[in-house]
């Protein structure tokens, strides 16, 4: 089999230049859905007709894919001319998918392959019965014979109050339509040639069509403004928190814990209300993740986020990252570590058994086992204009509130006592003590200053 991906319109109902196909729900960008969905369902062979802003919706999707250029948006069947060297010449069947619908998931793809093989079809489309049918095509029967498909703004009274409507995926036998194509003409409300009616054209030519109304009606949705693509994202979510949970994740409210399409979460991890977990996190067995939001962020087993912020870092297992912590880019935590409450890392990578317990911030620096950070102790990291790295040993005890100015190099053992200001590498088991002599006057003189 193989895919043609419609993708050339602009979208005026999402009133924005950015074509529609490249709004983003779930993770990525609605036409990256129907590619993945595509190739999940087996196809390799993937072709996209692009049109208006074309060039961004190739970069978009990039390599691996055949890209065709439709020159003017004059309608989906004008649309699939464009690539109709991709699909004419060949014997295999090939899927029609729209680029604004992202629901169509491969179980439906192979469904309707399975359905137009079994009843020898030339073409069949694939339907769905919608409580609102709104502006979709509407199917029209005779009993239960597939006849025709009649777009909303054609329609009229009777044919509007038809529930079967059209989702835009249909299956054809490629030298067929590659001849039926041509015929399509585009005297209908809105002057576009209609790739709808091509079931006509196969009817008149006794070439057999069908119709699959397919169960899930959540996966016909496209998203033609930003209310559909509220719902497309909506019924993805919970197709995605379902697939999580049958695979042995607790979610305590899936309808407020939002997951990317392609985060991974093992086994007996539990996720509280009001999570966000996106990009390509990858997520261990029983973490406990709470009221957080993690992006790009690969993590082991046994691990507790609360109420944190993690972007872009590898946590190990068996560490404890919040309430309150905020784990930036680039920092890698070995297992057994310990950030937060109210903690800041970026860009450190932090020996196992480190605690970095209360208030701190620790940016650009390595730091070695079984270290200690006091409340308030803060990696000095820029001087204004340059950001400088700092080494901290094993086994270092930071006293609270003390400021390591970089670059500096702070060796094993080290015990840098509460309040000290250091900006001179530290040698091994020093003891470093640095406080300014306190003054002790009588307190009256503060009010004799007043
Ligand atoms: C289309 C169907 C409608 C179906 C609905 C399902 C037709 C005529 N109508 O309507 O029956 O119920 O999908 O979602 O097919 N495109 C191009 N070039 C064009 C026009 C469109 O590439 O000249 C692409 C769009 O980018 C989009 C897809 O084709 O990805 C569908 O076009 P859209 O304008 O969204 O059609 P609908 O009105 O949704
Ligand atoms: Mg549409």
């Amino acid at each position: 089999m193989k895919a043609v991906i419609l993708a050339g319109g602009k979208g005026k109902r999402m009133h924005s230049d950015l074509p529609k196909v490249l709004f983003e729900i779930n993770g990525q960008s609605l036409i990256a859905h129907v590619v993945q969905n595509a190739r999940e369902a087996g196809i390799d062979d993937i072709a996209v007709v692009t049109g208006y802003k074309g060039d961004m919706v190739r970069e978009a999707l990039g390599e691996g894919i055949s890209y065709y250029r439709q020159a003017e948006q004059l309608g989906t069947a004008d649309a699939l001319k464009s690539a109709r060297d991709f699909f004419a010449h060949e014997d295999p069947p090939v899927i029609v998918l729209c680029g604004d619908a992202p629901l169509v998931d491969s179980d439906s793809i192979l469904q309707l392959a399975s359905y137009y093989e079994k009843h020898s079809l030339d073409m069949c489309v694939l339907t769905a019965t919608l409580e609102d049918p709104a502006n979709y095509g509407r199917i029209l029967r005779d009993g239960k014979n597939f006849e025709r498909i009649v777009e909303s703004r054609d329609a009229n009274e009777e044919q509007l109050a038809i529930k079967e409507i059209n989702s835009g995926t249909m299956i054809f036998n490629s030298g067929k339509l590659a001849q039926v194509l041509d015929e399509i003409k585009n005297d209908n409300a809105q002057g576009e040639y209609y790739l709808t009616d091509a079931v006509e054209i196969f009817k008149a030519k006794g070439f057999k069509t069908g119709a699959l109304c397919i169960a899930n009606a959540d996966i016909v949705l496209g998203a033609n403004d930003r209310y559909d693509l509220s719902l497309c994202e909506k019924a993805m979510r919970k197709s995605i928190n379902r697939a999580l949970m049958l695979g042995g994740v607790r979610m305590i409210d899936p309808d407020t814990t939002y997951i990317d399409r392609n985060v991974r979460i093992g086994a007996g991890s539990v996720i509280y209300p009001n999570t966000i977990i996106n990009g390509k996190s990858c997520i261990g067995e029983n973490n406990t993740v709470i009221s957080s939001r993690l992006t790009d962020c690969v993590i082991g087993d046994d691990n507790t986020v609360d109420n944190s912020v993690l972007e872009q870092c590898r946590i190990g297992s068996e560490t404890s990252i919040g309430p309150y912590s905020h784990i930036r880019r680039d920092t890698v935590l070995a297992s057994k570590t310990k950030v937060g409450s109210f903690a800041e890392t970026k860009n450190a990578d932090i020996g196992e058994g480190t605690k970095v317990p209360h208030l701190s911030y620790v940016g650009d620096a390595t730091v070695g086992e079984r270290c200690n950070f006091g409340c308030g102790s803060v990696v000095a990291n820029y001087d204004g204009e340059n950001k400088y790295h700092t080494n901290i040993g094993n086994d270092v005890f930071i006293g609270c509130n003390v400021n390591m100015i970089a670059p500096i190099d702070i060796r094993d053992g080290a015990f840098i006592a509460a309040g000290s200001t250091v900006s001179k590498n530290i040698e091994k088991d020093a003891f470093i003590i640095e406080r300014a002599k306190p003054v002790q006057l009588d307190k009256a003189l503060l009010k004799k200053k007043k």
